[in-house]
C-alpha cells in the first residue's frame, strides 16, 4: 500500500537528537534541542515539580476525562501568569482559553482557528528566521506562510528597520506572529521601546498579533519582564492570540502542558469563541492529558511553591547566562577568528552562533558536538565540564 510513499527528511531539530544518540563517543555533546540540562549535563526535574507530584499523588485523584478545554484551575492560573491577575480581559471575563498539548498544540489550535474564522486574508507573517516548527504548523492548519525580516547578519542583531518595513508593507489586517520573549532561534528580542513602536504599527495597519510565549521566566529569570510585550499589547487594546508552554519554565517537556488564549471583545464573543475551540479540539484529541496540568496548577496556586518556582526558573536562566560568559571568554582566549559578543547579549535558551552548515557538520564528525545546521546552539547543553571542549572544537572548526 505504501510503495509510493517517499522517504521524508529527518526533523531539523529532533533529528539532531537521533544522531546524537547514535554517537558512542564519551565526549559527545548535544546542543540541538532546547531542553534544559543541569550543571552536570543531566535533565533537571524542578524541586517544586517533585513536590507537586507528591501532593497530586497523595490526593489520590481519579483519572477521569478532563473537559474538552482542559483543567479549569490550570487555564485560569496560566492566563493570570501570562496576562496578570488585573488584566482587563481577565477581570472583564472576555478571555477564551483552552489547555493544549504544550506550545506546539497551542499553535496548532490557534492557527486552525484562524484558518477557519479569521475574516481577513489567511496569510501569517512569521519572523525570518523563526522556530522551524512554526512553518509546518501554520501550513498544516491551512494558512499561507509569509515572512518578515528579523535578523541582521551583519550586526548579528535585530533588523528592526527591516522588520518594521515588512510589517508595514503587509496587506492591512494580516496575521503577525511575534515571539513574546527569547526569540527562537536567534536569542534576539526587540527592546521595550521597540515593542511600543511595533504595537503602534500593528494597530495602524489593523493587523492581528499572535504571540508565541514559550519561555516566560526563562529568558530573563523574571516572569514580569518576559511578559512585557504581551501585557503591553493587551493594554493597548489589541485583541491578540497567545500560545503558552510550560515545557521550559517548569521543565515539563514530556508532560505536554500548554494553553492557547484569545482576547475577545466581550463576554458574549468569548462564549462563541470558546464553543468553536471545543469543536476544533474534540476531533483532534478529544480532551487534553490531566497530569501535567495538575502539576502546574498545584505550583501556581500555592504561594509557597510559586515563590520557590520563581527562584528555580531564575536559577536556570542564570546558569545559562553564566555559560554565555564562559563560552565567550574561552572563544576569545583561544583567539577564535570573528566577533563573539552576541553570545553574551543574546537572550534565553539559544545562541545563534553564526557557524556555517559545513562547520556544523565538521563539529559533529570531528568533535562529536551536535547542533542544528542553522548554527543555533542550546546554551543549556553547556556546563563547566564541557564548555572548554566545546569552545576548542568551535575554534578549530572556525580556523578550518
Ligand atoms: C527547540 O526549538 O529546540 C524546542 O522548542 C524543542 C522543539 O520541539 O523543537
Amino acid at each position: 500500500a505504501w510503495a509510493k510513499v517517499p522517504a521524508g527528511p529527518p526533523d531539523p531539530i529532533l533529528g539532531v537528537t537521533e544522531k546524537f544518540k547514535a554517537d558512542k563517543s564519551p565526549k559527545k555533546i548535544n546542543l540541538g534541542v532546547g531542553a534544559y540540562r543541569d550543571g552536570n549535563g543531566k535533565p533537571y526535574v524542578l524541586p517544586t515539580v517533585l513536590k507537586a507530584e507528591e501532593i497530586v499523588f497523595n490526593a489520590k485523584l481519579d483519572k477521569e476525562y478532563l473537559p474538552i478545554t482542559g483543567l479549569a484551575s490550570f487555564t485560569k492560573l496560566a492566563a493570570e501568569l501570562a496576562y496578570g491577575k488585573d488584566s482587563k480581559p481577565l477581570v472583564e471575563d472576555r478571555l477564551a482559553i483552552t489547555q493544549s498539548i504544550s506550545g506546539t498544540g497551542a499553535l496548532r489550535i490557534g492557527t486552525a482557528f484562524l484558518a477557519r474564522f479569521y475574516p481577513g486574508a489567511k496569510a501569517i507573517y512569521l519572523p525570518a528566521p523563526t522556530w522551524g516548527n512554526h512553518i509546518p504548523i501554520a501550513k498544516d492548519s491551512g494558512l499561507e506562510v509569509k515572512q518578515y525580516k528579523y535578523f541582521n547578519k551583519e550586526t548579528v542583531g535585530l533588523d528592526f528597520e527591516g522588520m518594521k518595513a515588512d510589517i508595514k508593507a503587509a496587506p492591512e489586517g494580516s496575521i503577525i506572529m511575534l515571539h513574546a520573549c527569547a526569540h527562537n532561534p536567534t536569542g534576539i528580542d526587540p527592546t521595550e521601546a521597540q515593542w511600543k513602536e511595533l504595537s503602534e504599527i500593528v494597530k495602524e495597519k489593523k493587523h492581528f498579533p499572535f504571540f508565541d510565549m514559550a519561555y516566560q521566566g526563562f529568558a530573563s529569570g523574571d516572569i514580569l519582564k518576559d511578559a512585557f510585550a504581551v501585557r503591553y499589547f493587551v493594554e493597548q487594546g489589541h485583541q491578540l492570540l497567545l500560545s503558552q508552554s510550560f515545557a521550559k519554565n517548569m521543565g515539563l517537556y514530556g508532560e505536554r502542558v500548554g494553553a492557547v488564549s484569545f482576547v475577545c471583545a466581550d463576554k458574549e464573543e468569548k462564549a462563541r469563541v470558546d464553543s468553536q475551540l471545543k469543536i476544533i479540539v474534540r476531533p483532534l484529541y478529544s480532551n487534553p492529558p490531566v497530569h501535567g496540568a495538575r502539576l502546574v496548577s498545584t505550583i501556581l496556586s500555592s504561594p509557597e511553591l510559586y515563590d520557590e518556582w520563581l527562584v528555580e526558573v531564575k536559577g536556570m536562566a542564570d546558569r545559562i547566562i553564566a555559560m554565555r560568559s564562559k563560552l565567550y571568554d574561552t572563544l576569545v582566549r583561544l583567539d577564535t577568528p570573528g566577533e563573539w559578543g552576541h553570545i553574551k547579549s543574546q537572550i534565553g535558551m539559544f545562541s545563534y552562533t553564526g557557524l556555517k552548515p559545513e562547520q556544523v557538520d565538521a563539529l559533529a564528525e570531528k568533535a562529536h558536538v551536535y547542533l542544528t545546521r542553522d548554527g543555533r546552539i542550546s546554551m543549556a547543553g553547556l556546563n563547566d565540564s564541557n564548555v572548554e571542549y566545546f569552545a576548542e572544537s568551535v575554534s578549530k572548526a572556525v580556523k578550518g
